[in-house]
This record gives C-alpha cells, structure tokens and sequence, in this order.
C-alpha cells in the first residue's frame, strides 16, 4: 500500500491516440463552454477517435430536478451536434454508463485525501456551506479521472478551468500505473492524458466583470452569451458589456493590464479564428464605438446559425435519443476492456 504519488513515472503508454472531454447538463450552455470546449470538440473528431459525452453524473452533485434531466441531457447533446460533432465520426453519449462510476469508485481507493483537499472548484462550489455539500461534489474530480481513463484517453480539450482537475487525473494515472502496473511498468497501463487548453478561448470572462469567469450561475444574463440566444440578446449584450473608455492598444502588454478589454479582444480572436496579436494589429487605436460592432456582428454571425440548429434538433427528442442510446453502446464498448483490465490487476475474484 502506498500513499504518495510515486516519484518516478513509469514507462511510456504505447496505446493509440484517443480525444475525451464532456459538458455538464446543469444549466444553459455559454460562450465560454463553445470557446473553451465545444469548437475544440468538432475540430478534433477529425484528427483522433473522439468521445464526448453528457456529464450527468457530474449534474447531481448539486440538485438536479429528475423531471427535467433527461431533457437537459438531450440539449446538450443537441448543442455538440449544432456547433459542428458529427455523430457518425464521433461518440456522443450520456456519462451514466455504469463502467464510469465502477471505475471511479476503484480510483476512490488510489486518490489520497490530501490531492482532493487541494482542488479549488470544490472550495468555490461548496462555498461556506462546506459541511451541507454532497459527498460526490468533494469527489467529483476522482469520476472525471475515471471518465478520461476508462477509454485511455490521451488528449482533454476543455477550459482553463479544469486544469487541475486534469492534473488529479495524471496523478491517479500515475499512482494506479505504479501501484498495479505491468511489472517494470513498460508500457504503462493508464496513459498520461494531455490537457488541450490553448488558444484565446480557453478563459472567456463575464460581460458585466473582466476578473470573472463567465458562468452559467451568474445571476446576470448579461454577464453571457448563451448559444441559445437570439441575434437580438447577442448583439445587445456585447452592446452593453462593460469596458473602459481607452481605445484599443498596440501590445499585447497593454492590453493585458484592461481586463474587460483583453476579454472582448480574446472572445474576437476565438471566433474569427486568429491571435489576439492580429486581432490588435486590425483594430488598435479604434475606440469600442468601432470595435463593439464589428464583435457583435461577428458573434452573430458564428453563433445565432448554433442557437438555430440546436432548436432544430431539439424538436426531434426521438432522434436525439437514438444518437444517445447508440453513443452509449459505443462508450460501454470501448470502456467494458479496460475495467475488465483493471479488476483483474486489482485482483478481484473472479476477474
Ligand atoms: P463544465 O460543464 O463546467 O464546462 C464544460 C466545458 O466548458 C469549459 N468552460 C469554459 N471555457 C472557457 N471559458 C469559460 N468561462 C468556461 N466555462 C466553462 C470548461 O472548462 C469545460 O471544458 N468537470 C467538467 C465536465 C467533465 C469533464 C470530464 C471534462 C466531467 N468529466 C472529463 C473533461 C473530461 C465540467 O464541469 O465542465
């Protein structure tokens, strides 16, 4: 038995390159859910096989009403499909296939305390109720390990703000390849999964405060931009959203010391695809009399076609289910080997 993370890592995992990441049905999804996953999502399928799921399990970690679950998990669903997943390249399919919480209960036994008491989502989440929290809420990161290795995932497109929760996962990787690998651990049985976080959409901020994350329990509607927002609210809120009266800077230095400023020209970046860098080569020295327009008109036009084809398919619950329900059988597939794998190294009877 072992209670630290090993100090040297084992050998290299030689298995094939595969994409996992999910969203969690818990509540309208935003710019910053689009940015920092969803449009990393639909541009990976091509390169690796891609499996993205609907994180319900997640969901209850903090009340979910049972009447509406299902229909969140659908929207979801419906939102990967618009922004551009294609259910016949990748796996769409909901987390509560049961090799994901078998998984995460085995990896509860290779976690260490300490690594959880770190993680700072639960601090924010839990709040000053700390003790009224759920169990799973504390636990949370453990299931995402365990969602990202039940398919030996080895690359994680998701936002800034699960880069810890990413680190945890290559911790328990790691302490589970030491404590039960292969003898001589060459090749390692769990890969180390690269977190994909780059580019200017990886920490889309609120509309109404620069030093917030835009999220989905802000109380202000105005502080995101939801993918199914109409042209109208779209434009409105990038028409209000807070800045300074300073025309945009030269540098990149400058830019960064404004906030609000720095959020709008990275949000520009992600949706037209270039750096913040070119972004200020085109527009610095205009004011946001100039600048808020042309990032209206440019959210308009990549994200009110998203909000549409989400609507459009969320008028055929039946399809949505059958997308699902084949996703599931799919994942249960790809994962059943790997818990197979993994009772046996643990040593479980029957195994
Ligand atoms: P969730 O549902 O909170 O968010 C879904 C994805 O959106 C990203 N994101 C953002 N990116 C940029 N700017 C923002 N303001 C912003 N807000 C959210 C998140 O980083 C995430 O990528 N724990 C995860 C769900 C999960 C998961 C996993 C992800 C469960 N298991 C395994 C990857 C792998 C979550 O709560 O995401």
């Amino acid at each position: 038995m072992t209670d630290q993370a090993p100090a040297v890592a084992p050998g290299a995992y030689t298995g094939p390159s595969r994409v996992l990441s999910g969203v969690q049905p818990s509540g309208a999804l935003h710019l910053g859910n689009y940015l920092g996953a969803l449009v990393k999502f639909s541009r990976l399928q091509h390169e690796i096989d891609t499996f993205i799921f609907v994180a319900d399990l997640h969901a209850i970690t903090v009340w979910q009403d049972p009447a509406l679950l299902a229909q969140q998990t659908r929207e979801i669903a419906a939102a990967y499909i618009a922004s551009g997943l294609d259910p016949d390249k990748a796996t769409i399919f909901p987390q509560s296939v049961r090799e994901h919480a078998e998984l995460a209960w085995i990896f509860q036994c290779v976690a260490r305390l300490g690594w959880l008491d770190r993680m700072t989502q639960f601090k924010e989440k839990s709040g000053k109720h700390k003790e009224r929290s759920s169990v799973g809420l504390y636990t949370y990161p453990v299931l995402q390990a365990a969602d990202i290795l039940i398919y030996k995932a080895t690359h994680v497109p998701v936002g800034e703000d699960q880069k810890q929760h990413l680190e945890l996962t290559r911790d328990i990787a790691g302490k589970f390849n030491h404590d039960f690998g292969v003898p001589g651990g060459v090749p390692a049985f769990f890969p180390q999964p690269e977190p994909l976080i780059q580019g200017p959409g990886a920490r889309v901020m609120s509309l109404r405060d620069g030093s917030a994350k835009m999220s989905k329990s802000d109380p202000s509607d105005y502080s995101r931009i939801n993918l199914t927002d109409t042209a109208d609210d779209i434009a409105a809120k990038v028409r209000k959203a807070r800045t300074d009266p300073e025309p945009l800077p030269e540098t990149l230095e400058e830019l960064t010391a404004r906030a609000e400023a720095d959020n709008l020209v990275g949000i520009f970046a992600a949706l037209a695809g270039k750096t913040k860098a070119e972004v200020l080569a085109e527009y610095a020295g205009k004011g946001f009399g100039t600048f808020k327009p042309a990032l209206a008109e440019l959210a308009v036009e990549k994200l009110a076609p998203v909000g549409d084809r989400m609507r459009g398919l969320l008028a055929d619950p039946a399809e949505l289910d059958k997308i699902l329900a084949k996703g599931a059988a799919r994942a249960s597939e790809a994962a059943a080997p790997t818990l197979a794998e993994v009772k046996k190294l643990v040593g479980f009877w029957g195994a």
